[in-house]
């Protein structure tokens, strides 16, 4: 196995792992409570998501939030290619007949895929919001209390509304991307439990159901959002 990288030891890479695997679930969960505001219609919603974008933006311990997000996904991605590598490192030479499935589900046999894809969808989704908030030049709005911000739910609307020429394509890339985070979630969230020592007859069979509850759920609750904003506007 390899003592290179990150991590020094196989053990100290599954438990780094299992960490901001099970931090960056929580960011999942407070990132959907928050862009769950864009069902709600009108001025209201604006308002209402555009208090929320400057609040994400300014508030210190949010900034504090945001940055400990960004560094867990960078260390889940370098961690998780590392303990891929040192898997296959530990297995020169395939077997002569691989009957995976008989072994592991899907999900855990293509871990780094559906990992690789997940980051691939990280990477342009801030592309098109965080980007564009924090560096764009997007149509400004006039909050209630009368300070000035750029208009991100006029961003998120134009992104899979008709302002964009491309929004059905847009909204199979996200739809693709919740199936991903929920495969990716199906295995990933009972096995951190797992990576941590936390394995009993009684606790296990629970872990796995809340694991399979939340790795549906919240993809789904995701998938939701750009498939309304797309058919609330056309
Ligand atoms: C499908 C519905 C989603 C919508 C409408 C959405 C919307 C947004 C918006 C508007 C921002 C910019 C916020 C800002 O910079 O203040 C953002 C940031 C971000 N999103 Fe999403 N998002 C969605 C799903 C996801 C998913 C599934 C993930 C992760 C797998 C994700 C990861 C992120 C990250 C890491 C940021 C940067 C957060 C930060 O700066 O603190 N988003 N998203």
């Amino acid at each position: 196995m390899s003592n290179k990288g990150l991590f020094p030891t196989s053990l100290s890479k599954k438990y780094a792992m299992a960490a901001t695997g099970l931090f960056l679930c929580l960011f999942l969960v407070g990132h959907l409570l928050g862009n769950l505001q864009l069902f709600i219609p009108g001025a209201e919603g604006k308002e209402a998501f555009n208090a929320y974008a400057l609040f994400m933006t300014t508030f210190p311990l949010v900034k504090v939030l945001s940055y400990l997000t960004y560094f867990g996904i960078l260390l889940h991605a370098v961690d998780g290619i590392l303990l891929a590598r040192a898997n296959r490192a530990a297995r020169p030479v395939r077997y002569a007949k691989e009957n995976g499935a008989a072994n592991a589900g899907w999900s855990s046999r293509n871990m780094a895929l559906l990992g690789t894809i997940v980051l691939a969808f990280i990477a342009v989704h801030m592309q098109n919001f965080w980007y564009v908030m924090h560096f764009g030049e997007p149509g400004m709005y006039s909050l209630a209390s009368g300070e000035e911000v750029k208009d991100l739910h006029q961003v998120v609307m134009d992104f899979f509304g008709p302002a964009n020429s491309m929004a059905i394509a847009a909204v199979a890339f996200y739809l693709l991307a919740q199936a991903a985070i929920g495969f990716h979630l199906w295995h990933g969230f009972a096995s951190a439990f797992q990576s941590f020592g936390l394995r009993s007859a009684k606790y296990t069979p629970w872990i796995e159901r809340v694991g399979q509850a939340f790795s549906v759920l919240v993809p789904l609750a995701f998938a939701v959002i750009p498939v309304y904003l797309y058919i609330s506007q056309h």
